[in-house]
């Protein structure tokens, strides 16, 4: 029997990721939950909800906590799942605004926003990754923690062994939306991918049942008008418009299936051209998920408790649970994964971090090697941006304004020093409580 502990366990995600245990609970037995937060108030609301979960599950005998203490939370545990958001969504309006004040891409990973969010974030995830060696140094971290390539380039650097497997549910999301939409149980898939995390194509995609990669008439579909056979998620609007960018993407370079977080470098200027400088996604969370979340516990609190979870669970909490049980069960499942290269693509430098598939099983994750080199499309993009990602890591371990500088105009979002420069100076204002000395 397992303890689990959430690390940003007030987050909204924590809902789906319970959800997902709950129906995954023979494979996954589980004594104890801790809720793990800096925001206290969170963290009880989230406490209510899952309490109310787990009741209406009779799962009585689950002990739940939420707690401030890292020593209570991480002390025995199995598994931290780590979903924090250093700053927290008001941090996250900065990051988008900021940039697109001066005409950049304002987006939480991609660009200057995550580049910011990146500088923000490794503090945390150091932090989690030294209580976890110090109260649970056999426990597995599993993390979400955005950016996510950044953070596992600083971790590693610092705490080589730790044992934390990188995840990122965007591929699943990606594949369950073209299945979906074109009739297609992606179950029956093994998926070839390779790229950075939010930043990679699909070179193949064979699906068991019907003997054959599928990719190329996929692309076929993807590049004829009119071929959604259906929304996904019945008005879910960003599906859909991640859906349409695969396509947007597919026509100009048709070899590949997209990661849709492609748009923000290859097609930045129609982005900021498309954004709202003034109500970004940040402003959507906060007036959706954010407070839905804190009404719902509010009518738990007082009693109310009928149609109380309204949730609109994502692939996020069943991908991070099948990770656990494919480790907890020695299953050797498929994912994809955001691993150290070490020749997994022949022709990138061995020390960058790529997202490419993997088997999990006991003993962590076991990358598989593409066997062929990526073209030199793909590659330049990704070795500037691993450069720049480098440099923005190295800025924050040697508190250097220059690799800082270096690493903003650098990024694939940015055309000018001059806006790099301006940006990063508005940046270190805005995070002076959050980012090292520059
Ligand atoms: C996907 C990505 C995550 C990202 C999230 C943002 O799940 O994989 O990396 O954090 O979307 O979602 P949100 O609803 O907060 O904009
Ligand atoms: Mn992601």
């Amino acid at each position: 029997q397992l303890n689990i502990a959430i690390a940003g366990g007030g987050s909204t995600y924590t809902p789906g990721i319970i959800q997902a245990i709950l129906n995954n609970i023979q494979k996954l037995p589980i004594k104890e939950i801790r809720l793990y937060d800096i925001d206290e108030a969170r963290n009880n609301d989230m406490f209510l909800i899952i309490d109310y979960m787990l009741k209406r599950e009779k799962l009585t005998d689950v002990k739940l906590i939420a707690t401030l203490d890292p020593a209570e939370a991480f002390t025995n545990s199995d598994f931290i799942f780590s979903q924090i958001r250093v700053g927290g969504m008001k941090m996250r309006e900065k990051d988008e605004k900021i940039p697109l004040k001066h005409g950049l891409v304002g987006q939480e990973t991609c660009g200057l926003g995550g580049f910011a969010y990146g500088l923000r974030s490794i503090s945390g995830l150091l932090e989690i990754v030294g209580f976890v060696q110090k109260y649970a140094p056999d426990a597995w971290i599993l993390n979400y923690t955005n950016p996510e390539t950044i953070i596992s380039e600083a971790v590693r650097r610092v705490y080589p062994k730790a044992r934390m497997l990188n995840a990122c549910d965007m591929t699943i999301s990606i594949e369950e939306t073209i299945a979906f939409n074109y009739g297609y149980d992606r179950k029956n898939w093994i998926a070839e991918y390779y790229g950075l995390n939010h930043f990679g194509w699909y070179t193949k995609i064979y699906d068991k049942s019907l003997e054959r990669d599928v990719m190329p008439e996929i692309i076929e579909k993807l590049n004829t008008e009119n071929m959604h056979v259906a929304d996904f998620n019945e008005g879910d609007k960003t599906w859909q418009d991640a859906f349409n960018m695969m396509s947007v993407i597919t026509k100009s370079f048709p070899n590949n299936i997209p990661n849709n977080y492609l748009e923000y470098y290859l097609y930045s200027d129609m982005v900021v051209e498309d954004s709202d400088k003034n109500y970004t996604r940040a402003n959507m969370v906060m007036e959706g998920r954010e407070k839905n979340t804190k009404e719902m516990a509010e009518k738990i609190r007082q009693g109310k408790t009928e149609d109380v979870l309204n949730f609109n669970f994502g692939e996020h909490g069943q991908y991070i649970v099948d990770m656990a049980t494919s480790i907890m069960n020695d299953e050797h499942k498929r994912f994809m994964l955001i691993v150290p290269n070490h020749g997994a693509i022949p022709n990138l430098r061995p020390d960058a971090v790529v997202e490419v598939p993997a088997y999990v099983g006991a003993t962590g994750a076991e990358p598989i090697s593409l066997r062929e080199n990526i073209c030199d499309f793909h590659k330049g993009l990704m070795e500037a941006q691993v450069a720049a990602e480098k440099l923005l890591v190295d800025a924050y371990f040697e508190h250097s304004y220059q690799k800082a500088l270096q690493a903003f105009t650098l990024n694939q979002t940015v055309p000018s020093a001059r806006l790099a420069k301006l940006v990063l100076d508005e940046m270190i204002e805005a995070n002076k409580k959050y980012w090292p000395e520059l």
